[in-house]
């Protein structure tokens, strides 16, 4: 477990099925989150998702805690590149009585040093929708910097949406945090 001063980090178990399938309901999620249709997954798609997750050695998949014990969000290792020690990842915040709070924030810094620290990577990535200013700006407090933008990615609503590309390095990471 990585221990934060008001969140932990631990690996995810499959009590905490009930709660992903409420969090990821919520249209706060399903709006910002999913590159596909903003649609939620059901129990049956998350129990399959965490059969597959608990057999891959490289899932890196934690449960965001409080310090009660209380599940409130994930963030998830996605396409893990041993070569070049990049990879990119998906957080969120599913409680929405801790949004907005610095806890994704702190969370997010947690991980950024199991990834940097304990994986060994170089490089850390994201892409987040233009209008999820609130990410962004979590972002930003982690010390990640704007790569660039693909315009008009995301169709939703009715419209086409630009997606910004964010990374931040082993060494932005370090600096931010001396
Ligand atoms: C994105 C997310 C993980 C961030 O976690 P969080 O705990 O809410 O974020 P934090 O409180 O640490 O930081 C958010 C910052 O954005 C600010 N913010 C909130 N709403 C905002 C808005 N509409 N516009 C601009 N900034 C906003 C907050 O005030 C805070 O900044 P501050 O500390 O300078 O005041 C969480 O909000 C979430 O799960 N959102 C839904 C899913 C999602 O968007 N996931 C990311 C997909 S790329």
């Amino acid at each position: 477990m990585f221990k934060g001063e008001r969140v932990n980090l631990r690996p995810m178990k499959r009590e905490d099925i009930e709660l992903a399938v409420r969090y990821q309901a919520d249209e706060d999620i399903t709006n910002n989150y999913f590159m596909g249709m903003n649609l939620f997954p059901t129990r049956d798609m998350l129990e399959k998702w965490y059969g597959y997750m608990s057999e891959d050695q490289e899932g890196f998949n934690f449960a965001i805690e409080n310090k009660a014990g209380l599940y409130i969000g994930s963030c998830n290792v996605m396409m893990l590149n041993w070569k070049n020690r990049t990879t990119y990842f998906a957080v969120y915040i599913g409680n929405p009585d801790y949004r907005s709070k610095g806890y994704g924030t702190e969370a997010l810094k947690l991980f950024l040093n199991f990834l940097f620290n304990e994986l060994g990577l170089r490089k850390v990535k994201l892409n987040v929708f233009t209008f999820n200013a609130r990410a962004v700006r979590c972002y930003e407090k982690c010390g990640f910097k704007v790569d660039g933008i693909n315009k008009k990615e995301l169709y939703r609503n009715g419209e086409y949406h630009d997606n910004m590309a964010m990374s931040i390095t082993k060494e932005e990471f370090e600096r931010g945090n001396q």
